[in-house]
């Protein structure tokens, strides 16, 4: 059976690979990939939302939905990708064609096109502080400043909205310009430089954090689960946050993959990308962790924990000052190529479905988000009392920004991480599935069981727990 011909024979789209490009290797894939995931997430989140939860045993759940749900998952994505071969929206709808299922299907595609949209616009803000970091680091502010100093930078930065509109500016710039010329030119070769870049300057700060004298605290505290600081909707940040880290349920892996070529193994490049994905996390957490302890400073400060932690590291290092703006250099890249796959789904089927050349469904996307990524930075200072939703108990005291993290990463991304695991180990077609992956026999049981079962139980099991 040809894929492509049975595409065309199925749409009004064109025949896929020929037309679209892909990627030129598996190991541009991987890199774009781990690009993707490999970002903010790892460096800025789970370090703050582990200090949230209470250490250990958040890590530990996080762990298990990477391994029980993220991988089985993004291997599904990827797998419609490249098997759907055009935009996720599209894709998901010539496979529903083809397997004779539901058109509806595509709203799987549909969430995760929103839910790029909406993560974008608050992870540009989020970007723009490293944008603005790197400046502060440059100036050589940092060099000995006291734990206070440094709160005082950050907190001068979160009242000030003007400065953070420049940032996030910048930030939703840099993104438009490399999804308007195309992804491939530009992003393969960026991420094979910037990623290692980003990897050996985290190890120099743990190498820093272990001399702080309270590197085996932060040891414990990552990797002691301590379940009685486990609460339910600590699983439900773990299993969301897994979703975010590895780029899953929202469309990303089902664009990447729509470029992978035929020959290479969805299951060895989806591990790769998980492993160097957590990898960086937990490097991240043991970074982060010592420093905190050192000074006497609070795990569970939120968002600004990377903010304030690490530019006290920067300011007692030696070369702290060069180290510290590479850092924040190297963080900007990857918030990057992680914003640029963040665009990408919406661009691509504006594209597509509008007909808009590429250049102006960038502008429209982009600017939209750059929009509502306003509201985000009102939320931190002239809006900090605004709770849209606050009369909902769940959604108590959460502002705009904590809303939007929260409906994206929290119930978007796992909604559209089901429907994929339900579409796939359910209804798509079992042999083609079988054909795409081409595993061993024993292989393929253990994912298409996990895929069937246990993804979906988990994620069901957790949402009705946190709704209810
Ligand atoms: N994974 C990225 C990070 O950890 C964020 C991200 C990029 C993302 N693309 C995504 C999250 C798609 C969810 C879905 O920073």
């Amino acid at each position: 059976m040809s894929y492509s011909s049975s595409a065309t024979a199925s749409g009004t789209l064109e025949g896929a690979s020929a037309s679209r490009g892909l990627w030129s290797s598996r190991l541009a894939f991987i890199l774009a990939a781990t690009g993707s995931a490999v970002g903010l997430g790892n460096i800025w989140k789970f370090p703050y939302i582990t200090g949230e939860n209470g250490g250990g045993a958040f890590v530990l759940v996080y762990l298990v939905c990477i391994a029980a749900v993220g991988i089985p998952i993004m291997m599904a994505e990827v797998l419609i990708g490249r098997r759907g071969g055009h935009s996720p929206v599209n894709s998901l709808r010539l496979i529903a064609e083809r397997d004779k299922l539901n058109p509806a299907w595509k709203i799987a595609g549909i969430i995760g096109v929103l839910a790029a949209f909406l993560i974008l616009s608050f992870y540009s803000v989020i970007g723009g502080w490293a944008v603005s970091y790197v400046g502060t680091a440059a100036s050589g502010q940092l060099a000995g400043a006291t734990p206070e100093a440094v709160e005082a930078i950050f907190t001068g930065l979160l009242g000030d909205p003007g400065t953070l509109l420049l940032w996030h500016t910048v930030f939703m710039a840099l993104v438009m310009v490399v999804v308007a010329r195309g992804v491939r030119s530009g992003l393969e070769r960026a991420v094979s430089i910037l990623m290692p870049g980003l990897f050996i300057l985290l190890l120099i700060v743990v190498g820093y954090a272990m001399t702080t004298g309270h590197f085996g605290e932060a040891v414990s505290f990552l990797f002691q689960p301590d379940f009685s600081k486990l609460t339910t909707s600590g699983v439900l940040v773990a299993l969301g946050h897994a979703f975010f880290t590895l780029s899953l349920g929202m469309a990303v892996m089902m664009a990447y993959g729509s470029y992978l070529p035929k020959n290479i193994s969805i299951a060895k490049t989806s591990i790769t990308v998980s492993i160097m994905d957590t990898g960086v996390a937990l490097l991240a957490g043991l970074a982060i962790f010592p420093i905190v302890f050192a000074n006497g400073m609070e795990p569970g400060a939120g968002p600004g924990l990377i903010f304030q932690t690490l530019p006290l590291a920067f300011g007692q290092m030696p070369m702290g000052t060069l180290f510290g703006t590479l850092f924040f250099v190297l963080l900007i890249f990857a918030a990057w190529t992680s914003g640029i796959s963040l665009l990408e789904p919406l661009v691509e089927w504006l594209e597509e479905q509008k007909g808009m050349n590429r250049t102006i469904s960038t502008l429209a996307a982009g600017i939209a988000c750059w929009l509502l990524g306003i509201a985000s930075i009102l939320s931190l200072n002239l809006w900090s009392d605004v709770t849209p939703l606050g009369m909902f108990a769940m959604f108590e005291g959460k502002t705009i920004f904590d809303l939007l993290d929260f409906l994206t990463a929290n119930i978007l991304l796992p909604l559209g991480g089901l429907l994929v695991a339900i579409v796939v180990g359910w209804f798509m077609s079992k042999q083609a599935v079988e054909n795409e992956l081409s595993l061993s026999e024993s292989g393929f049981k253990l994912w298409y069981n996990t895929l069937r079962f246990v993804t979906p139980i988990a994620v069901l099991v957790v949402f009705i727990y946190n709704l209810a």
